[in-house]
């Protein structure tokens, strides 16, 4: 069975992808790991945010495995997720600032309830029919390598870490106010296509059926079950 270490430190995030993955992969999470490194998630993209997430742990894990004692199996991918929501009526934003929306001038995440209320305000006289938006989901996946890793250069920094970029999206609406207790996050005010209860209110079961992470995941799924044939 692959092993792979979920890089990242939102506990909802790292439940929903143990959900969806279910029993086909054994995941550890960062907790197994308490000394790992935070990373700076200051690139203009999902795919940028999410590949530089699992790079950084990737050469950390390279360099420490050799030496360390574990307790647990070894982890032979990374899997980092970056994601967001993106609205129409505001140009895609909130975006890869989802997390920090409603402190964008400060360098820490802000409350999910902050975001939210600076989301409805910038909404405010935009009709529902116009709320139009959605999640987005990326997951770089990325292996570990076997034996130390010597090169700091930044310029090989990604190439010799071969990052596998998976992403997944779903479409629907940011509702006129907030309602459930369900999910993390917008998932109080998005409102899925075809549906009329938030993420928030639809449970954990059906979320993570139909979300952004379930169709990114689903794509990871199949690259292991059906790997690309080599082209050399
Ligand atoms: P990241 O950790 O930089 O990827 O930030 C992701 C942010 O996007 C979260 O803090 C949430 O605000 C938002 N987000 C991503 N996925 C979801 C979701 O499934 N539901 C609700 N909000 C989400």
């Amino acid at each position: 069975m692959t092993t792979l270490l979920i890089a990242t430190r939102n506990a909802h995030k790292v439940g929903e992808i143990q959900a969806i993955l279910g029993t086909s992969f054994r995941c550890l999470t960062l907790k197994e790991f308490p000394d790992a490194p935070a990373v700076i998630e200051d690139a203009e993209t999902f795919a940028g945010n999410a590949t530089k997430k699992a790079v950084e742990l990737a050469r950390w894990l390279a360099q420490k495995l050799p030496t360390s004692n574990i307790q647990h199996p070894t982890p032979e991918f990374v899997l980092a997720d970056d994601s967001g929501l993106e609205v129409d009526a505001l140009n895609g934003a909130p975006g890869v600032h989802s997390a920090r929306f409603a402190a964008l001038d400060k360098t820490e995440n802000s409350h999910d309830a902050d975001n939210n209320a600076k989301l409805l305000r910038l909404l405010k006289d935009v009709p529902l029919a116009k709320r139009t938006g959605r999640f987005r989901c990326v997951i770089a996946l990325v292996p570990v390598p076997a034996g130390k890793v010597e090169s700091t250069s930044p310029v090989c920094f990604v190439d010799e870490f071969e990052a596998q970029i998976f992403d997944g999206a779903c479409e629907g609406r940011i509702q006129l106010a907030a309602s459930g207790q369900g999910g993390f996050g917008y998932d109080p005010l998005f409102v899925l296509d075809g549906f009329t209860r938030s993420f928030a209110e639809l449970g954990e079961d059906v979320k993570n059926q139909l979300s952004h992470r379930a169709k990114a995941l689903k794509k990871l799924e199949n690259y292991f079950r059906l790997p690309p044939t080599s082209t050399k």
